[in-house]
């Protein structure tokens, strides 16, 4: 089974995915750690986000796998926590809208599942163009200043709240603007809302609509 979750920064996507791939045995993805692996590479090797063709150089030649629990290994090191710096952060969204680049990942995105038999992918394009074949598609949205507020307490930044905001408002108008790939909530998506919800409150309610169907 295939299940693809995207959404804006903040929607509480890996969260989500993680929790509901584990209730149902399945194998986590996340797509966007692929995507930053990349543009730390990028930043290692002195190339220019905008540099189109650098960027895939980068994308082509890296090593990406996944450890046991779905941590990213870069040419066999930890990406974590240097894939979730700010400096990373902030040029991601420039280094992901080069089409070279994601011809260099999405392949490997589909791999993954063809390996682990099936999966939870959370991203901006799982269902849209990844896996136009999965079995669910969610797209989870929620207001930015509720996702700014998840973020700032997640990095207990509380302090930064207007910041985070900015720089996710940016960041949300880039991955929805590209021409290749953009986020977008696919025609066949179940669109959920999840600003007055918790995490568990969203698993529960995308664990409900997939076991509807198991029983049917
Ligand atoms: O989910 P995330 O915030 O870790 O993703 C980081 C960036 O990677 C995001 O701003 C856009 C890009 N991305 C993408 O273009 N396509 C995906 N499927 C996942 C992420």
């Amino acid at each position: 089974m295939i299940i693809a979750i995207d959404g804006p920064a903040g929607s509480g996507k890996s969260t989500v995915a993680k929790a509901l791939a584990q209730e149902l045995g399945l194998s986590f993805l996340d797509s966007g750690a692929m995507y930053r692996a990349v543009t730390l590479a990028v930043i290692e090797h002195d190339v220019d986000p905008m540099d189109a063709e650098g960027c895939a150089r980068i994308a082509r030649a890296l090593s990406l796998e996944f450890d046991a629990q779905g941590r990213i290994q870069i040419d066999g090191r930890p990406g974590e926590p240097a894939i979730r710096s700010e400096t990373v952060t902030k040029a991601v969204s420039a280094v992901s809208a080069h089409s070279e680049v994601r011809a260099a990942i999405v392949p490997q995105q589909r791999a993954e599942a063809v390996r682990r038999g099936g999966l939870v992918a959370d991203g901006r394009d799982m269902g849209s163009v990844v896996f136009p074949q999965a079995d669910y598609k969610f797209f989870l949205t929620a207001s930015p200043e509720v996702r700014a507020k998840r973020r700032a307490h997640e990095l207990h930044e509380q302090a930064r709240f207007a910041e985070i905001l900015a720089d996710m408002q940016l960041r949300d108008h880039l991955d929805s603007s590209r021409k290749d790939s953009p986020l977008l909530c696919a025609p066949d998506a179940i669109p959920v809302e999840t600003s007055s919800l918790d995490a568990q409150g969203v698993v529960r309610l995308l664990l409900a609509r997939v076991r509807k169907d198991a029983k049917s």
